[in-house]
């Protein structure tokens, strides 16, 4: 579902990463992990196009992201769910229009929107709240939003960078544990994170980034992987 093949991607001549490979298949979840600087926003961004590559190529689901023409990148983030640190909620719009806007803005019919923003809420459990505004919800109710949101197109993918960055060790536990639920349906999931009690909690497959290079790719790993590999 994701392949990284030899990928260079440098900021003015410095290297943010190095020759990088790495396979994600369909449904599997991964943690990406790495110190400050390591690359994990990098590699994102390169997910979303929101940039190119100097060099090597991305596979995103079988699509070479270096010609995929701009004109298709929405098409492709449509695709893509996307979850922040910051949650990047609208904040004058309640709970319910902030997960409806990217379904009204193709075009689905009012009927629709209803049924299918009500069923990512209530994935997330938190359809009680569906009127409410953002400012009126906790740090955690305000992700859960955020990954209802990512979740209501039916998106093959989901990309997570720092998701619980501002959240509480109890609260940042169950989002990542909601987000290996939503992975068990047959979701792809990456979550980079330099949060070491989430990533061992959960014991999935852990790739760790280091100055840019993979240096250990782990399944069922934790996050202090020297000794374990
Ligand atoms: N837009 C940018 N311009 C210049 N340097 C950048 C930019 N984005 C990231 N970098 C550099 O690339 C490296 C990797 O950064 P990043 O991917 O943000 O790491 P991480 O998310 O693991 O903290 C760092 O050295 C960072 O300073
Ligand atoms: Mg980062």
């Amino acid at each position: 579902m994701i392949l990284f093949q030899n990928v260079n991607k440098d900021y003015n001549g410095r290297p943010a990463l190095s020759n990088l490979n790495l396979h994600i298949g369909k449904g599997e979840f991964a943690f990406l992990v790495g110190p400050s600087g390591a690359g994990k926003s990098t590699m994102m961004r390169l997910l979303y196009r929101e940039e190119l590559p100097n060099s090597g190529q991305i596979f995103m689901g079988g699509v070479n992201l270096n010609k995929l023409p701009t004109y298709q990148v929405p098409r492709l983030r449509r695709r893509l769910g996307i979850i922040f640190q910051d949650y990047k909620l609208l904040p004058k719009q309640t709970v319910f229009n902030n997960v409806a806007y990217v379904l009204r803005a193709l075009g689905v019919d009012e009927k629709n929107v209803e049924k299918r923003v009500i069923s990512a809420l209530s994935v997330v459990n938190i359809e009680s709240k569906k009127n409410a505004y953002p400012t009126e919800l906790s740090g955690g109710e305000q992700q859960r939003v955020g990954i209802a949101r990512a979740i209501v197109n039916g998106p093959p993918v989901l990309l997570a960078d720092e998701p619980t960055g501002n959240l509480d060790p109890a609260t940042s536990l169950e989002i990542v544990q909601l987000l290996a639920e939503i992975s068990q349906r047959g979701t792809t999931v990456l979550i980079a994170t330099h949060d070491e009690p989430i990533v061992n909690a959960l014991r999935k497959r852990v790739i760790a980034l280091h100055a840019g290079q993979i240096v250990a790719d782990v399944d069922s790993g934790v996050y202090e992987l020297k000794g374990n590999s």
